[in-house]
């Protein structure tokens, strides 16, 4: 961590309280002048921080700037072994862990960023990523999976963000195959999975799980062509403390659990309790043909069965083809 970076973690473990610059600089080993400095760029940054003359510096208790300080307090001892790095703004974090991938950054290295001017939506669609009413990260992983198997890296992170969702804000959310997460009937959560597949052994070479969570509803509202399928955990932006650092906590500790023991689908009961289409009509949309069908079951690599109206049955997988529920 940098000292700007230790200040705020500093300051974070002491929200609403002072600390003097004394005490900080003594901690850190680094002099006054240097925490002065830290602490300007800090508040440059758009941190509301306090200097109060024989007291110190105060961070508002209502904050909610996305750190690694803030996120690291609340990660379990497996995600505390995540290399976090943030970003105020960044193009998109799933290009910049592909790029942090081909240069051969090790696996557990999560990007995050306050906003992303260009963040993807699978089907090339652009993600809706205003700054700070979010979360937006990408993890970099290089599991030993087959690109068959991959599904269970984006089947298994939409259960860690429905879990994570429902401990922050006590609701309930539901699972639109393969790996939306809805609140209320509305989309909440986008996954986006790129992976680069070796052809040796047509083994995954690495993964970049892409994670887009609306948390707070943007100021302006979400775009046209949004607002009816789109919403967010909280109605709010303002005054929910550190509520984005937790959830990204959450639902880093509960993928991780997940990725630990991946093959042995531990997640696969939570995705079946949640998932919204079972039992309801679904329109499959495969080589360019539409069909009528019913969406019976999901089978352990979470691919989609349907009853055809003339009776006839078929696993969908979804890479093969798309459904309308
Ligand atoms: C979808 O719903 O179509 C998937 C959306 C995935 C969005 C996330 S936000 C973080 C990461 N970076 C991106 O550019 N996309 C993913």
């Amino acid at each position: 961590m940098t000292v700007k970076e230790q200040i705020l973690s500093l300051l974070d473990r002491n929200k609403g309280g002072y600390i003097s610059g004394e005490e900080i600089a003594g901690q850190l080993s680094v002099t006054r002048s240097a925490v002065w400095k830290a602490i300007k760029s800090l508040q440059t940054d758009g941190y509301s921080i306090q200097a109060v003359t024989n007291k110190g510096y105060s961070l508002s208790p209502l904050t909610d700037i996305l750190s690694a300080g803030a996120i690291s307090k609340y990660l379990n001892p497996q995600g505390q072994k995540l290399r976090l790095e943030v970003y105020k703004t960044i193009p998109s974090t799933n290009e910049a862990a592909k790029i942090l991938a081909a240069n051969g950054e090790a696996e557990g290295k999560v990007i995050l960023s306050e906003e992303q001017t260009a963040g993807r939506g699978r089907n090339g669609r652009p993600f809706f990523s205003p700054r700070g009413t979010g979360i937006y990260m990408s993890i970099l992983l290089r599991p030993k999976l087959s690109a068959a198997e991959a599904t269970l890296l984006t089947t298994s992170a939409a259960v860690a963000v429905a879990l994570a969702i429902e401990t922050v804000s006590g609701k309930d959310t539901q699972i639109k195959w393969v790996n939306d997460v809805f609140m209320d009937g509305k989309k909440v959560s986008g996954i986006l999975t790129e992976a680069s597949v070796s052809l040796e052994n047509g083994r995954l070479d690495y993964a970049v799980l892409g994670i887009g969570i609306n948390v707070a509803l943007p100021a302006d509202g979400f775009p046209d062509g949004l607002g009816g399928i789109a919403t967010s955990v909280f109605a709010k932006s303002n005054h929910y403390d550190d509520l984005r650092c937790r959830l990204v906590a959450e639902v880093l500790n509960h993928f991780m659990e997940f990725y630990e023991h991946l093959t042995d689908r531990r997640f696969l009961s939570g995705y079946r309790q949640r998932l919204m289409s079972l039992g309801t009509p679904v329109t499959v949309m495969k080589d360019n043909q539409q069909r009528e069908a019913t969406a019976i079951d999901i089978d352990d690599d979470c691919r989609l069965k349907v009853r055809y109206v003339n009776g006839d049955e078929e696993y969908l997988s979804s890479g093969e083809v798309s459904i309308k529920i």
